[in-house]
């Protein structure tokens, strides 16, 4: 692809999102945040390729998969007024629909087109799919560092950031009561991701985003992520106790041999 084509595909972007745009107050925060993902993302994306030395086509791909990875996130959000997958639709899905049916790809090769449908489409797959193309499973673990990179950001301003700025639809509705679930904690020490059906508490769903830490799959993720220091973050924002300090050194631990041993 060309650096016209991305320009295009930006400018595509842009408008797609601008006809979402909506007066009421919430609704329009609940889009910008998700405008403000993407361009979060595509910057993870860039900062990871450049880490990982990708050529320049590669990279423009790259981007061009975390510009629409959550594309179907408008739509699901103008049909549901929800960002929960579980009580509306697949977004990863419904985005690579939404890219096919306006054709907004037909300028790139069938062989890069195919690239970005599937990675729009398992994105949020709960694991990487295993019969497809090795470049279209690289570009799939690339968007999945990236996005989860930045969703550690909007929970932590959805944790920290004052009341009234809160985008309604960044929460799940959990209970937010003391303690968490024993077997959550301990799938967290099996270094397992804690599927979303296993939590019952907001301190569970906390302990479910630390348990991304297992699902990175890029040298360059686990130093952006220590950087950013999120487990730290994260971790503050559960009951301080000794369980919670013990779990965090574990974490710290598993980011330390994957910044140390493999080559960034
Ligand atoms: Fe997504």
């Amino acid at each position: 692809m060309t650096k016209d084509d991305s320009i295009f595909l930006n400018k595509w972007f842009s408008d797609y999102c601008k006809s979402f745009y909506s007066l009421d107050i919430e609704d329009q925060k609940n889009i910008s945040l998700k405008e403000r993902h993407t361009f979060k993302v595509c910057e993870n994306t860039t900062a990871i390729s450049e880490r990982l030395s990708l050529n320049e086509d590669q990279m423009r791909l790259a981007g061009t998969v975390a510009l629409f990875h959550d594309i179907g996130r408008f739509p699901q959000y103008a049909r549901y007024k929800t960002f929960r997958d579980s009580i509306s639709v697949n977004h990863g899905l419904l985005g690579a629909e939404t890219l096919q049916e306006h054709g907004t790809l037909q300028s790139l090769s069938p062989d890069e087109q195919e690239v970005v449908i599937q990675a729009v489409r398992f994105h949020n797959a709960f694991s990487v799919p295993k019969n497809e193309r090795d470049d279209i499973i690289f570009f799939i673990k690339l968007i999945r560092d990236a996005d989860k990179l930045d969703i550690w950001r909007v929970f932590l301003e959805h944790y920290e950031g004052p009341e009234e700025s809160k985008a309604s639809a960044v929460g799940l509705g959990l209970p937010e009561m003391p303690g968490y679930s024993e077997d959550v904690l301990a799938g967290l020490y099996k270094k397992k991701i804690v599927s979303l059906s296993t939590i019952r508490t907001l301190n569970d769903f906390k302990l479910l985003q630390l348990s991304w830490i297992f699902d990175l799959n890029f040298t360059p993720s686990f130093f952006l992520l220590s950087e950013r220091r999120y487990i730290d973050r994260l971790t503050s924002h559960l009951p301080q106790t000794e369980v919670i300090h013990r779990l965090s050194i574990f974490l710290k631990e598993f980011v330390k041999t994957k910044t140390s041993t493999l080559r960034q």
